[in-house]
């Protein structure tokens, strides 16, 4: 049923999905992260502290052919939704290619993450060939601070990116801040007015000690209640919204009408309920964004296993998972950055930015 490997695959979703993979917990496998590229064009101090970084080979990187075939054997299992990630993915040439792709297949969601230096000139693309949805990494509305945090002067370039896709039209379009202690706190209040001025929803992720993290200190993290709290003291109450699913995202509502979100992996983890894994640009499924190796999806594809087997190894893979790597951390006696930079050396897999965000 599914295409030769190297003529491009027109899509291969069975009419019957077989029934969703669930883990050992019972979580459904729904969502897939899919990482097109690793490299950056910025260096967020959570995220690329250091100097340099090893790259993947760039004959391990998956076409976007590869990534059709497993995207189709990911739908076979259950999954609905895709999210494209990096790295940066706007580095990959041709995203809007992929993303046709993707569209064809007739999925719930295809959605994107991106820190939008070149969202400007490429928003309507995306938008035409089937893009849904855009959330753009922003962490401050001051240059200079921009420019210490990300080490790019680009601020403009991601104002700009915002802006055109609030013109493009996306279902939606949401801002995604990391706040940290002491650096960009003093903003939230000022981003959640950005975020109205512009149509998008402002989530505030809690600084996490991820792979990649090595600057990570506990009191760095601004924690859940206080940025409620923060927001909360100019804004007035803020009501939950519910109905959270499997998100990582809570969402609130301000007496203003506004909706914002809170990312609280940090403090409290949403593992129970956690639907989601990752792919890595060359090929490797992570089953939990803390989780230490990953399962080689690249070798049986281009080895040119049949389809069936391919979906097989996926089902089995999710079927034996137990990770709640997060719900672990928050239980670790003493909380550091999960690694030091040798071993991120001897793995770059184990980064944030080659897991994607
Ligand atoms: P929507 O599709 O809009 O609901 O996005 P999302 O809620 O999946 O969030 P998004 O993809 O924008 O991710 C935002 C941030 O949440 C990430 O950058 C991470 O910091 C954190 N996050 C996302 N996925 C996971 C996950 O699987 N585990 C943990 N612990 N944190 C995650
Ligand atoms: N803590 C929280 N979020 C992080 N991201 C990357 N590193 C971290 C970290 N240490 C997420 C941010 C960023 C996305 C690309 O990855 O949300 O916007
Ligand atoms: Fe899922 Fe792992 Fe994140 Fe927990 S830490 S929510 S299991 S990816």
């Amino acid at each position: 049923m599914f295409c030769s490997l190297v003529t491009a695959p027109s899509p291969t979703v069975p009419a019957a999905v077989r029934e969703a993979a669930a883990d050992v917990y019972g979580r459904p496998l729904q969502s897939l992260r899919i990482s097109v590229i690793d490299r950056c064009d910025l260096r967020c101090a959570y995220c690329m502290p250091e100097e340099d970084y090893a790259w993947l080979p760039k004959a391990d990187i998956l076409t976007f052919d590869e990534i059709l075939v497993l995207v189709d054997a990911f739908a076979a299992n259950g999954v609905r939704r895709i999210r494209l990630t990096g790295g940066e993915p706007l580095l990959r040439a041709r995203l809007p290619d992929l993303i046709a792709g993707l569209d064809e297949r007739g999925l719930d969601d295809i959605a994107l993450t991106t820190n939008a230096t070149q969202l400007a000139r490429h928003a309507r693309a995306l938008r035409e060939a089937g893009l849904r949805r855009v959330t753009v990494s922003l962490d401050s509305l001051k240059p200079a601070r921009f420019e210490t945090l990300t080490r790019r002067a680009a601020i403009d370039d991601v104002i700009a990116g915002i802006e055109a896709s609030a013109e493009a039209g996306f279902e939606s379009l949401k801002i995604n801040t990391v706040v940290m202690r002491d650096f960009n706190d003093d903003e939230i209040v000022d981003l959640v007015a950005f975020g109205r001025s512009v149509g998008a929803e402002v989530r505030f992720i809690e600084y996490m000690d991820v792979g990649g993290a090595t600057l990570w200190q506990p009191e760095r993290v601004y924690s859940r209640e206080e940025i409620l709290e923060r927001l909360q003291g100019h804004y007035g109450p803020a009501s939950a919204e519910g109905g959270r699913g499997n998100a990582p995202a809570e969402s609130f509502r301000l007496p203003s009408g506004e909706r914002f979100g809170i990312i609280s992996s940090t403090t409290s983890p949403f593992c129970g309920s956690c639907d989601r894994s990752r792919l890595t640009a060359d090929g490797l499924w992570y089953l939990c964004l803390y989780a230490r190796d990953g399962i080689d999806l690249r070798e049986p594809l281009r080895r040119g296993i049949p389809a069936e087997e391919l979906s097989q190894r996926i089902a089995e893979g999710w079927s034996r998972r137990r990770d709640r790597g997060a719900e672990e951390r928050v239980r670790a006696p003493v909380r550091g950055a999960l690694y030091q930079i040798d071993e991120l050396r001897q793995d770059p897999h184990r980064e944030m930015h080659t897991r994607g965000g």
